[in-house]
């Protein structure tokens, strides 16, 4: 069966909140599995044996967390011969901007490559109802497209 891949880093929570509200979005909307890969303990099989992979992080420091950028430092050669090519999607938990860690995902992907496949969702500030709803809409979204071919 094919799985979509949920990679995350998270301090405090939030962008763990969101990667778990993703993950009921998978299941909720689509007879695919879904795994949570925390980004430090995880590497290439999280890319190779996802069908598609949505990415959550909090913005530190105007970029993406220490934890999803050393999961990418490892996992960029050894992808390459690859040529992977997969949908992601992203989510962003931010104190109150977000935007830095969107563009340097989207410019990482590019490299890869990996294919944006819907828009990042930034939820600033603490994790509300409105933002696990997002979540879940975004992990329904991504999943939904990988069933029927769409991506
Ligand atoms: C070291 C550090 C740097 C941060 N830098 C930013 C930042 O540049 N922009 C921003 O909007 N929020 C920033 N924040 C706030 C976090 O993005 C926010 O608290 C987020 O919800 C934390 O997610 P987590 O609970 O998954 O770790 C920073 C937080 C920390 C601890």
């Amino acid at each position: 069966m094919q799985q979509i891949g949920i990679i995350y880093h998270s301090q405090s929570g939030h962008a763990l909140a969101l990667a778990r509200a993703a993950a009921d979005g998978v299941s909720a909307n689509s007879a695919l599995s879904v795994q949570l890969y925390p980004a430090l303990q995880s590497g290439l099989e999280a890319l190779v044996d996802s069908a598609a992979v949505i990415f959550a992080t909090p913005e530190n420091f105007g970029t993406i967390s220490g934890g999803l950028k050393d999961f990418f430092d490892r996992t960029y050669y050894p992808a390459e011969p690859l040529k992977l090519n997969k949908p992601y999607g992203l989510l962003v938990s931010a104190g109150n901007d977000g935007r830095g860690a969107v563009r340097d995902v989207e410019r990482i992907a590019t490299g890869y490559p990996l294919r944006k496949v819907a828009e990042a969702v930034i939820v600033r500030g603490e994790i509300t109802e409105r933002a696990i709803e997002q979540a879940r809409e975004l992990g329904g979204a991504v999943a939904c497209g990988v069933e029927l071919g769409i991506f």
